[in-house]
């Protein structure tokens, strides 16, 4: 089977590369000709575990394509997937004109029959209207089908997720895209993978709902942080113990510094757009949204208190940029607006991260950028935990205390046991527990 894949971003690239790799045969199309060029030279243009072997070893062997002539792409095609872009607009709505410019160049390119998917993420009602457009912008008559198949993918583990889903969402209007569409994915069949068929409405709303519940998980756990701290109680503990309950599981309990990214805090909003211009109030998904806006604001404020409220000339160390490990991603990311709070209030800051500081330098240019965590800590007064990757779990502590110029150590992803720290002589600060 033949298929194209329109729009090369994070969602498209991984998803063509990924089919490619099942044996079918992917064109993948962008309007950007320099990022077409890198890729068929294996130049990725983010940070994906996995992904550049699998694009590589794909495109060597003639199963991946990369181009930017839609009109070529879509008449080899059977199945095209819609993969660009819904960024979301001053008032939280997703806008949707790459969307809709892309259904109409796809509908004027049209000879015979095709499936049109859309993997953005779109809000409800979207494949409808992509439905509209075609049918206005064709040629000729022709027929197609419009479906929904959301995609779930985690950055940092994007290519797994692909190759091991929970499960795979479609919606879908008639019994024939239906059947290509599990015809495409029959490398999951074979490994058991729940399918969950619908109408196309219903598998649109089940990706917001999914992360707009991911975020609730989140930010309950965090306001629990919060208690914890007033009490005297401990975070992880309680989350534990409620995770061990098979109606709560233990995923997504993790108290932090709140969620970011590029899908929770843009689809919670989106959904409580879309539900408010249905009548509808989501008041669970605001409140979780707001809590999450006041996880990040306590937090920092935390580390401004432990300096009695000014840290004018203070070098404070900053471990970790990216929003989560095993990223380059810095949209939404705590650290932002922690940087950009400390900065305001005339902090010097270090920092150092694995894979986000090119991504950041072009936010922040007055950042002193390290090559390792011991870089940071030289000369600290504090020390901030932001991100949990790996290579932060097991620092030399001993090292660190005698490098920095005062003790404090903020720990916002509860990486070290609150006793050691405090034994090694850090005032610490973790987030939910004393
Ligand atoms: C998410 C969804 O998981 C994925 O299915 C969807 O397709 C895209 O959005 P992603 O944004 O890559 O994926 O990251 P994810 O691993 O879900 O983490 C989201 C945010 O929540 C991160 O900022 C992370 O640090 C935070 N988080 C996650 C917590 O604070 N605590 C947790 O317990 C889990």
């Amino acid at each position: 089977m033949h298929i194209a894949i329109i729009g090369t971003g994070y969602v498209g690239l991984v998803t063509g590369a990924c089919f490619a790799e099942f044996g079918v045969f992917v064109t993948c199309v962008d309007k950007d000709k320099s990022k077409i060029e890198k890729l068929k030279e294996g130049i990725i243009p983010f940070y994906e575990p996995g992904l550049e072997d699998i694009v590589k070893r794909n495109y060597k062997g003639g199963r991946l394509n990369f181009t930017t002539n839609i009109q070529e792409a879509v008449e080899e095609s059977l199945v095209i997937f819609i993969a660009v872009g819904t960024p979301p607009r001053g008032d939280g709505s997703a806008d949707l004109k790459y969307v809709e410019e892309v259904a109409t160049e796809i509908a004027k390119n049209m000879t015979n029959y095709k499936v049109i998917v859309t993997k953005s993420t779109v809000p409800v009602g979207t494949g409808f209207k992509i439905k509209e457009i075609i049918t206005k912008n064709l040629k000729k008559p022709v027929e197609f089908d419009i479906v929904s198949n959301p995609e779930f993918l985690r950055e940092g583990s994007a290519v797994e997720d692909f190759m091991r889903p929970n499960r795979v969402v479609i919606g879908a209007e008639r019994p024939q895209a239906i059947a290509i569409m599990k015809d495409l994915y029959r490398p999951l069949y074979l490994i058991e993978t729940p399918f969950v068929i619908t109408d196309v409405l219903t598998a649109e709303l089940i990706k917001y709902a999914t992360n707009s519940f991911l975020a609730t998980k989140i930010s309950f756990i965090n306001e629990i942080s919060h208690l914890c701290e007033a009490v005297g109680a401990d975070v992880k503990t309680v989350a534990k113990a409620m995770g061990l309950d098979g109606r709560i599981g233990p995923k997504f309990l993790h108290a932090g510094l709140g969620f970011g990214g590029s899908c929770l805090p843009k689809d919670t909003m989106a959904l409580v757009k879309i539900a408010e211009e249905k009548g509808v109030n989501l008041g669970i998904v605001k409140a979780a949204i707001e809590a999450n806006r006041r996880q990040k604001e306590r937090l920092t404020h935390k580390i401004l208190e432990a300096f009695n409220g000014s840290v004018e000339g203070k070098t404070i160390g900053i471990l970790g940029l990216a929003f989560k490990p095993n990223t380059d991603d810095i949209r939404e990311a705590p650290s932002v607006y922690i940087v950009n709070t400390l900065l305001e209030k005339k902090a010097i800051i270090k920092a150092f991260d694995p894979a986000a500081i090119e991504n950041f330098k072009s936010m922040y240019s007055e950042i002193q950028y390290c090559n390792d965590a011991y870089e940071v800590a030289k000369d600290a007064d504090a020390l901030v935990i932001v991100t949990e990757w790996n290579q932060f779990r097991n620092l030399d502590l001993e090292r660190i205390k005698k490098i920095m110029r005062s003790n404090l150590f903020f720990d916002y992803r509860n990486i070290y046991e609150p006793k050691r720290l405090k034994d090694l002589g850090f005032i610490y600060h973790s987030v939910g527990r004393c």
